[in-house]
């Protein structure tokens, strides 16, 4: 049996409070524990959006009430994530872990501008969604158009500048080429992206989710990404919507993914198994380097148990989320989730 220091999510979304058929902080939290995690940090584009002191206490309740894993979560760049006005940084500062408009990208470059001035005098991350609405999502450059961008506004400023969930070959080499420079600049991917792309795409809700999968070129660069220091993290950017919003064909359903329950085993199988990847550089980055970079929790006495050597069958039916839209459904993987520890104490066990 390996074991390691257990997983963390930076980029999740557990919808409460808000979108409570979707998903909740208890049944987000148990599909965490289930997925070897014990620290998740849920985006903020919920009901309401927390970006005051007050619109916060209302999900810090849910988690204070509910959380079975440690829950920190963002609070949101702009007032109401509409990408006009800052919330306030110096007030919500250590009542999150960073800020994000996760959802959208911030459109305004003087609004971003102006984020990343407050969040570099206040030594706090933004962690952006990059998406330039003047252009289709399926064009790569909506991503990495706006990621160049902010990696000129964040050399100019100075602050910690986390992008979410790359997904092009060119989101890659400009960030590659910023860290050369010193710029401050870290990143992520999710296990889709690291292992589908768009010639795998089905007619079905369950390949659906923004930014999309995109060509076997991009994942191979993100995979050397990985591989090299330039990607820092995986997240799962775990998305769960009900089954009729993912029921409704690729076009019409909700965009998201679900993520937690199958992260490690689909990542240990396509990257670890097939030679890829060292199972190091796999655990820095879905253990160590999300701590690290977000300054989480030290948290020694938090493991997760996995059996590596028997194959299994992901069945969604399974799963603690209420989500069930997965693209992985149905695969054969190693790498089950066996126990996962948190404080010493056994939170998940099959
Ligand atoms: O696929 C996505 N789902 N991308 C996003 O940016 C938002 C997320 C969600 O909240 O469902
Ligand atoms: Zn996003
Ligand atoms: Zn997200």
């Amino acid at each position: 049996m390996f074991d390691c220091l257990s997983f963390a999510d930076v980029h999740v979304h557990l919808r409460e409070p808000g979108f409570t058929s979707k998903e909740t902080i208890l049944t987000g939290t148990r599909a965490a524990a289930r997925g070897g995690y014990t620290i998740v940090c849920p985006m903020p584009n919920l009901n309401p959006v927390p970006d005051s002191l007050e619109t916060l206490s209302v999900e810090q309740a849910a988690i204070d009430r509910d959380a079975v894993v440690r829950v920190l979560p963002y609070c949101s760049i702009t007032k109401g994530r509409k990408g006009l006005e800052l919330v306030d940084f110096a007030a919500l500062k250590g009542r999150c872990c960073a800020f994000s408009d996760d959802g959208s990208g911030v459109q305004s470059e003087d609004v971003m501008r102006e984020a990343m001035k407050a969040a570099a005098r206040e030594g706090v991350i933004i962690a952006a969604h990059c998406e330039d609405n003047s252009l289709p999502g399926t064009d790569p450059r909506s991503e990495w158009g706006q990621i160049q961008r902010d990696l000129e506004l964040c050399a100019e400023t100075g602050c910690h500048y986390h992008v979410c969930h790359i997904s092009t070959k060119e989101s890659v080499q400009l960030i590659r080429e910023a860290k050369a420079r010193g710029v401050n600049v870290t990143c992520e991917t999710a296990p889709h992206y690291l292992t589908l792309c768009a010639d795998d795409v089905l007619d079905d809700g369950r390949f659906r989710m923004n930014p999309p999968l995109r060509s076997a070129a991009d994942r191979e660069a993100l995979i050397e990404g990985l591989k090299d220091g330039t990607i820092d993290v995986i997240a799962t950017d775990h998305a769960p919507h009900t089954a009729a919003e993912k029921g409704r064909g690729f076009a019409g359903s909700a965009m998201g993914i679900i993520g937690m329950e199958t992260a490690f085993p689909v990542l240990y199988t396509k990257l670890v198994r097939s030679g890829r990847i060292s199972l190091e550089r796999l655990v820095e980055a879905m253990s160590t380097a999300p701590r690290r970079i977000f300054g989480l929790p030290d948290t020694p006495d938090d493991r997760v148990f996995i059996d590596l050597d028997t194959p299994f069958v992901i069945d969604s039916s399974s799963f603690a989320s209420k989500g069930r839209s997965t693209p992985f459904d149905g695969w054969t993987v190693y790498g089950r989730i066996v126990k996962t520890i948190m404080n010493g104490k056994t939170i998940f066990e099959i």
